[in-house]
């Protein structure tokens, strides 16, 4: 199964929107890394790329959020952090494991967790920006 970037997951905000859709290919990436018993190796690698545009992205918006004051900004931040912590818990037990059905099944959760972030406070927050620039 691919994650696709439908369009109840357009925030409108142009910048925001090219990396939510770069986020679910990269994930996509990593699935299949993990599926096609590609290994551990191939896994990590694609994780850390994972991690690394998270935090890039993540960054991104808060930036965007802080040059709006964004009244919600410390809430969504709290996300940000909160989420990457767990997805380097889940990089920790990638490197021990390797892509195990246990992992895959944890990862496919945090996906599910990203998208509805995605579909509320990211779409909410986009708003705010439209309605304050
Ligand atoms: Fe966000």
């Amino acid at each position: 199964m691919k994650y696709e970037f439908t369009s109840d997951l357009v925030t409108g905000n142009q910048l925001i929107d090219s990396e939510h859709r770069h986020l679910l290919d990269t994930i996509n990436d990593l699935m299949d890394a993990c599926g096609q018993g590609k290994g551990r190796e191939k896994s990590m690698e694609v994780f850390r790329y994972l991690l690394s545009y998270v935090n890039k992205h993540f960054a991104d918006e808060e930036k965007l959020q802080a040059r709006a004051n964004y009244p919600e900004f410390a809430a969504h931040k709290q996300f940000h952090d909160n989420y990457k912590k767990t997805l380097e818990g889940m990089s920790q037990s990638l490197l021990a494991d390797g892509p195990t059905v246990k992992t895959l099944g944890a990862l496919n959760q945090q996906v599910a967790v990203l998208v509805s972030h995605i579909r509320m406070m990211d779409k909410k927050m986009a708003k705010y920006l439209r309605e304050h620039s």
